[in-house]
């Protein structure tokens, strides 16, 4: 029970490594505001109460300060603080050329992948000030720090996550006020899929778990759970001297080459 007594916000929790983390973040004693903008999100909240946890949905644009903030709310609503954000919701980008992706989807990507989290830590920062201090966790990606060709918008994206959590980290200890950012790698969730693009295009799920996993230095690629294994520890005490932190979760592929 390493997270008893805390209420955590997460979002992007109705799929993939939300999902997970919620799950994770219950088993461990956390109450746990299940944000999505879709009604998976809703599915997440009933498997935590179903096991015996304590959960609610918040249907949640995190794109839009107002659901933001609504988000906020509802977590002081339901259990009276709030302990821990976690900004994890995010957009793909399909692997393309810079000259080929439109400004739209520049503006879309960055909306929900840097501007959301700004404005959600914006709206949790005087609970967390009520509270006596919090946790702001992000999920943003390896290729924050290894950017590859044809990802011009997701990659800055998440480059600019991390560094809004190291200005939050640096701005807010004196409020007892934690900010850490996982990075993972190719992780077996539905957004795997979504970045492929050319004759990967119209492979299955699986089709394109395995390609990548031959490309995994342990020939398997990161799985939900490792992720939410990985927020467990940075949401609890046990990280309360990890502030502006980076934590690496891509089966050593910064470092170690896959079997080709
Ligand atoms: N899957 C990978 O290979 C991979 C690798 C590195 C980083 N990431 C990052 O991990 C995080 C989790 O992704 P995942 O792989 O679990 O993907 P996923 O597609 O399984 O889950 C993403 C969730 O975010 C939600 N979402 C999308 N837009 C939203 C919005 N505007 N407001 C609220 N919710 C919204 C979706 O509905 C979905 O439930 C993301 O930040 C992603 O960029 C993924």
């Amino acid at each position: 029970m390493r997270l008893q007594g805390k209420v955590a916000i997460i979002t992007g929790s109705g799929s993939g490594m939300g999902r997970a983390s919620a799950k994770r973040f219950a088993e461990e004693g956390a109450k746990v505001v299940v944000a999505d903008i879709t009604d998976a999100g809703g599915e997440t909240a009933s498997e935590i109460e179903a096991a015996g946890g304590e959960a609610v949905f918040v249907k949640t644009d995190v794109s839009k300060p107002e659901d933001c903030q609504r988000m906020v709310d509802a977590a002081l609503k339901a259990f009276g603080k709030l302990n821990v954000l976690y900004n994890n919701a995010a957009l793909p980008q399909k692997e393309k050329s810079f000259t080929d992706v439109s400004n739209e989807e520049w503006d879309r990507i960055m909306s929900v992948n840097l501007r959301g989290p700004f404005f959600a830590c914006k709206a949790a920062y005087p609970a967390f000030l009520r509270a006596g201090g919090g946790v702001y966790l992000a999920t943003a990606s390896l290729g924050a720090i290894m950017p590859r060709a044809m990802s011009a918008v997701y990659s800055p994206s998440k480059a600019g996550l991390i560094c809004l959590y190291k200005v939050l980290a640096s701005e807010l200890a004196k409020d007892n006020i934690r900010a850490n950012v996982i990075l993972p790698g190719p992780t077996a969730s539905p957004m795997l899929k979504q970045f492929m693009g050319g004759d990967r295009e119209n492979m299955s799920d699986e089709e394109i778990k395995n390609i990548v996993a031959k490309s995994m230095a342990f020939g398997r690629c990161v799985e939900p759970l490792d992720v939410a294994n990985a927020a467990v520890f940075l949401a609890s005490d046990e990280a309360g001297m990890i502030s502006g932190e980076t934590l690496l979760v891509d089966g050593g592929r910064s470092v170690a080459r896959g079997r080709d």
